[in-house]
């Protein structure tokens, strides 16, 4: 069994509530930080635990809380990432909805270590519901006295608010998020600057996902190094995964770093196997926007070793037979899934999100939108592929934030490894009109019909 440090409590009644909560051990870390601690020493614990970013892009929170300008004299800003848009990611909800002091205690030790007396959490438009119950925990918190001025006689102050969005991915990416808390429409920056030097209002800001942040106060009340005794290699500590798809159990999960993705996936303690005996085709291991991988490199690496949820392991093999941890949304599917449909659905989103800014993301996404409808719908054109692989290598790489990598990366995926499946819709219009095509007929049952000679 994983040792639990987020979800530990969850199934307590009432630990919503700040009493139950504090009851439980509640704010110890915020006690301890405050009072024993200085600020720096509260950034070198997040160092030494190795506790990465959990937004998706895995970056270490210590390394870059060290990098806020604090020379300037400018205040400073933590603000909470709760944007949570991307297709099959929903862990930051339930941790606060079912938790929602664990992530207002890691935002005042959070922000006590990189002296923000001004945070923000920013949560999307469609998650009114969990607004109103982080205003309750704010309020609660406030009414304790470990919000607002002189926190615990310690002399540091800190007004925390939660903004919410109005349901546009895009504002998920850090600097569309300050941009979107400014007021302004949700655009991305150009970087440098980076926000840790000029972000909101242009003072010092750290951007940090939910996870992230929640992860501080056991670092805090344990150590550093306690932290990073948990999970492997440089995937240290554990990680919320939103498990859905053709599984028993969808869920949202907390799992040790380094767990094997055979064990998450078959054993009783987590996804419990295949929702019905339909075979296992393809899984999306960290969300949409990370490339989709074919059942034989699940369960192993493209060098036989056993595949392992961590951040180095699901990226072995690099993109040619590699994915990404990402934001750990978990999406499985069976063999009675078309992944040219998955791959249209995606990148109808993506197109739907793009803020329109670079030529590449704006027109590109449009055109992979556009051509695989048709594939999907039968009408397409054998150069259609081809065409598609040359309109993501044009996004990727090209854009100013990385949506356009994100709706490039799952395109390329899903034709590196499924390509015949796309020969298929292209070749047998008639026998994909049917939407349940693979339902009828697995496409392993069709497949050997693929090659142009039997056409
Ligand atoms: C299009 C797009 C959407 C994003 N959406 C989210 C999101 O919903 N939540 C999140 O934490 N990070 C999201 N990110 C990543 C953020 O830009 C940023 O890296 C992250 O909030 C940093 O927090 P972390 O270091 O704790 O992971 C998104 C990035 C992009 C490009
Ligand atoms: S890549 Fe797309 S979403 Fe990002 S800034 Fe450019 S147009 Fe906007």
């Amino acid at each position: 069994m994983s040792q639990k440090i987020l979800l530990d409590k969850i199934n307590i009644p009432g630990i919503k509530t700040y009493e139950v909560y504090r009851q439980n051990g509640g704010y110890a870390s915020v006690e301890k930080a405050l009072k024993t601690l200085t600020p720096d020493e509260v950034v070198e614990e997040v160092k030494t635990s190795g506790l990465r970013g959990r937004g998706g892009a895995g970056f270490p929170a210590g390394m870059k809380w060290s990098f806020i300008d604090k020379k300037s004299g400018k205040p400073r800003h933590l603000v909470c990432n709760a944007d949570e848009s991307e297709p099959g990611t929903f862990k930051d909800r339930y941790l606060m909805e079912f938790i929602p002091h664990l992530l207002i205690e890691g935002m005042i030790t959070s922000s006590y270590a990189l002296g923000a007396n001004l945070s923000y959490i920013y949560i999307r438009g469609e998650y009114m519901w969990v607004f109103k119950i982080l205003e309750r925990a704010i309020a609660e918190a406030k009414a304790a006295g470990f919000l607002g001025k002189n926190i615990l006689g310690s002399g540091f102050d800190l007004e925390l608010h939660v903004h919410c969005g109005a349901g546009a991915y895009i504002c998920g990416e850090e600097t569309a998020l300050i941009e979107s808390l400014e007021g302004k429409r949700g655009n991305p920056r150009i970087k440098p600057p980076f926000p840790a030097v000029s972000g909101l209002w242009a003072n010092p800001t750290v951007v940090n996902n939910v996870e992230t942040i929640a992860a501080v106060p056991w670092i805090v009340n344990n150590s550093g190094a306690d932290y990073a005794k948990i999970g492997i290699g440089r995937s240290t500590g554990t990680k919320l995964i939103s498990a859905s798809g053709h599984i028993k159990n969808p869920g949202v999960y907390e799992i040790e770093l380094g767990l094997s993705v055979y064990e998450f996936m078959n054993s009783d303690e987590y996804l419990g196997g295949m929702s019905s005996d339909r075979p296992l085709k393809a899984f999306v291991p960290g969300g949409s926007s990370v490339p989709v991988l074919p059942a034989h490199l699940i369960y192993k690496t493209a060098a036989g070793e056993d595949r392992l949820m961590s951040y180095e392991s699901l990226s072995d093999g690099g993109f040619a037979t590699g994915s990404m941890l990402g934001s750990g949304g978990f999406i499985v599917y069976n063999d009675t899934s078309c992944i040219v449909r998955n791959t249209w659905n995606f990148s109808r989103f993506y197109h739907h999100e793009s803020c329109g800014q670079c030529t590449p993301c704006r027109e590109g996404t449009g055109w992979m939108e556009k051509v695989l409808h048709r594939i999907e719908n039968g009408h397409g054109r054998e150069e259609d592929i081809d065409l598609l692989l040359s309109i993501q290598s044009k996004i990727e790489g090209n854009t100013i934030c990385p949506l356009g990598d994100a709706a490039a990366w799952p395109v390329a995926a899903a034709i590196r490894h499924f390509r015949d499946e796309f020969e298929y819709h292209i070749r047998f219009p008639e026998k994909i009109k049917k939407r349940d095509h693979f339902v009828a007929e697995p496409f392993e049952k069709v497949k050997h019909l693929v090659s142009k000679e039997t056409v």
